[in-house]
């Protein structure tokens, strides 16, 4: 067996390959981005040739920059941005549209005449544009003779786990159920597509890829890796969980990425919301009982910051929002809620627009900057605050990953805005290492969940400094902005 595990991490800005030891510490890494092209204003798409171009050159630029062969992998684990939706040409396996990514909200016309206690109760999820059901029922409108294909089987459905793993075995068509779960198709209770929304989304069966466990072996990577099995397939946000080593009931992360997604494991046991959350499925084991989670869904926190970036112009990297952020010492009132893709949980209002009020001359781009890393944190804690209403559990630390916590002003803003420390592992992407470690449970490579448990180091903790009247102060100045940008809508 080789001595380390492979992960791609396919995510919304870039894709990146990632090797570890049995340690689970980094032995090397390529990462490369991809478009985010934006044809019109609320649509966001991915060329999933691009992505799969991509995913190789990462394959071979890690293990070259390492120093390895194929045969060095043990097993690699595949974890991907959810529910954007591929559709491909069965014979050629060519894509037959771009991808429509989770953020695009060209389908709010379909959503809004959903019934949503219907879509609750079998799928776990609020009707949203967040999901992938309506994305494949618009390309099969919208898409001359694609319909027709897609009854006889010809075109084919996949998230991007789906697309890889067909493109990685030369043509399997599988996917995952943390997967399978964001697609608004999956029926919860027993963990297959729902023929009644089938019918409601007009989507073909046939199209539709096999739902399997998150950590079994699909095949392997030959186009690649000749003869490394691909041991496990999962969702980002439960991948994360994963390798933050939450295993019980009540253990929870944020990872602040394009989006935020806070997830607490619930268990063997569904917790339904009634605070605007999701539940969705945290992994799955070969043939063992599925983990639930819970999940808050923060539609924007990086992306935020990149759109200071590269639409306001104010920030050379992103990585510069901690030194201008840190020029003034509060936002001086300006409020910045990031609504680019409607808001998420627990609002869930995919028709919501971006809005920065509280504005005067005196403000600068310091102030906004420290406005939206403010909003990453206060959009946070309402998802934490709805999630101990659901779960009855109050988090005392937050346990945190992800590109934004690379931010320390920001995530002092977190501890203070939360009023619990916030805590950040050494190994800060723990997407990539969940799925390494879900590969090499599968084959062996790892025997227990205590090894993965020892392997969790903390980096740095912080420590709330506010006092409880700013706290309170702030949270109001918070909610009214989202009231106002709600009422920009209504
Ligand atoms: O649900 C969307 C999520 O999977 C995207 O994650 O890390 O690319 O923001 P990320």
């Amino acid at each position: 067996m080789g001595r380390y595990v492979g992960a791609i991490d396919q995510g919304t800005t870039s894709t990146r390959f990632m090797i570890f030891d049995r340690a689970g510490r980094e032995i090397g890494r390529h990462q490369l981005e991809h478009r985010q092209i934006q044809p019109r204003s609320g649509w966001v798409e991915h060329d999933p040739a691009e992505i799969w171009e991509n995913t190789l050159k990462c394959i071979e630029g890690a293990l070259a920059g390492a120093g390895l062969a194929p045969a060095d992998l043990a097993a690699i684990g595949i974890t991907n941005q959810r529910e954007t939706a591929v559709l491909w040409d069965r014979a050629s396996g060519t894509a037959v549209a771009p991808a429509i990514v989770w953020q695009d909200t060209r389908t709010d016309y379909l959503v809004s005449a959903l019934d949503p206690d219907l879509i609750r109760d079998r799928t776990g999820l609020p009707p949203a544009t967040y999901f992938s059901a309506t994305k494949i029922q618009w390309l099969l409108e919208h898409t001359p003779g694609l319909r027709e294909r897609a009854e006889r089987g010809e075109v084919l459905f996949g998230t991007v786990d789906s697309w890889l793993i067909w493109n990685l075995t030369g043509g399997r068509h599988l996917t995952d159920v943390t997967n399978a779960s964001r697609t608004m198709l999956m029926n919860l209770n027993d963990l297959d597509w729902d023929d009644e929304l089938l019918r409601l989304f007009d989507i073909p069966r046939a199209m539709l890829p096999e739902i399997r466990s998150s950590a079994e072996v699909y095949g392997t990577a030959e186009a690649v890796l000749p003869g490394v099995p691909i041991a496990a397939a999962i969702g980002d946000q439960q991948a994360a969980l994963f390798g933050q080593a939450c295993f019980e009931p009540g253990e929870a992360k944020c990872t602040y990425g394009t989006g935020g997604f806070l997830l607490m494991n619930t268990g063997t046991k569904q917790v339904r919301s009634s605070h605007g959350l999701i539940t969705t499925v945290g992994y799955r084991f070969g043939t063992q009982k599925p983990v639930f989670a819970l999940e808050g869904s923060i539609a924007a926190c990086g992306s935020a910051i990149q759109w200071l970036r590269d639409q306001l112009g104010v920030l050379d990297s992103a990585a510069d929002s901690e030194t201008l952020a840190g020029q003034v010492e509060d936002s001086a009132g300006v409020c910045f809620v990031p609504a680019f893709s409607g808001l998420f949980a627990p609002y869930w209002r995919p028709d919501a627009r971006a809005a920065i009020v509280g504005l005067s001359r005196f403000h600068t781009a310091a102030h906004i900057t420290r406005a939206a890393l403010e909003a990453v944190c206060y959009q946070t804690r309402d998802v934490v605050e709805a999630m101990a209403q659901d779960s009855g559990t109050v988090l005392d630390c937050l346990q945190v990953d992800g590109g934004v916590t690379a931010n320390a002003l920001c995530m002092q803003l977190q501890a203070d805005i939360l009023g619990v420390p916030v805590s950040r592992p050494v190994v800060a992407e723990t997407t990539a290492l969940g799925a390494a470690y879900a590969a090499g449970l599968a084959v062996g490579f790892w025997t227990s969940l205590d090894d993965l448990r020892a392997n969790r180091h903390e980096d740095r903790r912080w420590q709330p400094s506010w006092s409880a009247a700013r706290r309170t102060e702030g949270i109001t100045r918070w909610r009214a902005a989202i009231d106002r940008t709600l009422d920009w809508v209504s």
